[in-house]
């Protein structure tokens, strides 16, 4: 009687076990993935140089107001930050924090920007960037 209940307790820990392996990951972009063309980095560029703005003051290799778009990348890499975070006031700054005062007006505008558009401007800084 004692080995059957210990079978049956095993059987539910390996079965359990394996459910949790098997959830499916979230996607998420690879930061320093390699450059490509989809239709999701042509909106992330419409969006980084149009409407968001982002362009008047982040340049891709140079400092101009704000930081660089490769150096924030490289930065959000080394120390695995979270763009979309970020823009959404969740996540506090890590590249210049000394300067959050004047990235912290875009974020009015930014509330109006959906998740998937946020997400291709992640994905444009970061694929524009890579080596
Ligand atoms: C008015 C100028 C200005 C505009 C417009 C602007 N930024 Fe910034 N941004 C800055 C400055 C200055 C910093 C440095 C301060 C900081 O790190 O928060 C910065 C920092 C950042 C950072 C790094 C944050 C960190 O962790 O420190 C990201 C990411 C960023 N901007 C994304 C964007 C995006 C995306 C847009 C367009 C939607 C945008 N910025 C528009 C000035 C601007």
């Amino acid at each position: 009687m004692k080995n059957i209940f210990l079978i049956l307790l095993s059987i539910t820990f390996i079965a359990t076990s394996c459910q949790s392996e098997k959830k499916p990951e979230k996607e998420k972009i690879v930061i320093g993935s390699k450059k490509k063309s989809s239709p999701e980095f042509d909106l992330g560029k419409e969006l980084f140089k149009g409407k968001g703005n982002c362009y008047s003051c982040h340049r891709m290799d140079k400092k101009s107001i704000g930081p660089s778009v490769t150096e924030i990348m490289k930065i959000y890499k080394e120390k695995n930050g979270d763009i979309i975070g970020f823009l959404r006031q969740k996540k506090d700054p890590i590249v210049d924090p000394d300067n959050y005062a004047v990235m912290k007006t875009n974020f009015a505008r930014l509330e109006k920007f959906t998740n998937e558009e946020l997400k291709a401007i992640e994905l444009y800084m970061n694929e524009a960037t890579a080596k």
